[in-house]
């Protein structure tokens, strides 16, 4: 069995599609939900799902190994960010070498970096009047959102577009590629 573990800050839905995903899959499985985050959403929904939750703190991720210890010991395979706010150390990069994903809701380069997240990002491109934007997939380094490019797909930006249409189609495509990414990689086709 392919193990996977889910750093989630907030909501979670996108966590919730991927284990949806693969709750009867043959040979990959969310082993793990983690967030730094008591009152996440995330963790209702884990509870729900009946995945095992972890929740941590700051200090204990920057400061300490026992999430990696953690994340050793049940012999977790992938890592995956889906709205995961801290920045990964590098001592948790260097323990999963290739084996850290994030998802990014816009066309990376554009629109990354320390802060950019959610709702933010979708601001930034309605000011920007940008015409189209997109969904980014990439291996996580020790910098906000300049990992290796996995995926990219573009939805169009429309006239009179508001915040909420924008975060809705970039997790329309979430939902779409983001499970079938995480099983290429674990299958190999990656
Ligand atoms: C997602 O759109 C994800 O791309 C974004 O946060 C949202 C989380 O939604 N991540 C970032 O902005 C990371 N910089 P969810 O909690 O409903 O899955």
């Amino acid at each position: 069995m392919k193990k996977i573990a889910i750093f989630a800050s907030g909501s979670g839905s996108n966590a919730e599609n991927i284990a949806r995903y693969f709750k009867n899959h043959k040979y990959i499985k969310v082993d793990l939900i983690l967030s730094n985050r008591t009152n996440a959403y995330v963790l209702k929904r884990a509870e729900k799902l009946h995945i095992p939750t972890y929740v941590f703190t700051k200090d204990e991720l920057y400061n300490t190994h026992k999430i990696k210890d953690l994340l050793l010991n049940n012999k977790i395979d992938l890592i995956v960010l889906a709205g995961f706010l801290l920045l990964i150390p590098k001592y948790l990069i260097k323990a999963f070498p290739n084996s850290i994903i994030n998802i990014h809701p816009a066309l990376l380069p554009k629109y990354g970096g320390k802060g950019m997240y959610g709702e933010r990002v979708h601001q930034k491109i309605l000011e920007n009047g940008d015409k189209e934007s997109g969904i980014t997939i990439h291996y996580v380094n020790e910098n906000y959102d300049e990992g290796s490019i996995i995926h990219q797909s573009k939805f169009p930006v429309e006239a009179g577009d508001t915040i909420e249409d924008i975060a809705q189609k970039a997790h329309e495509l979430e939902y779409k590629y983001y499970p079938k990414v995480i099983e290429k990689l674990l299958s190999g086709d990656l």
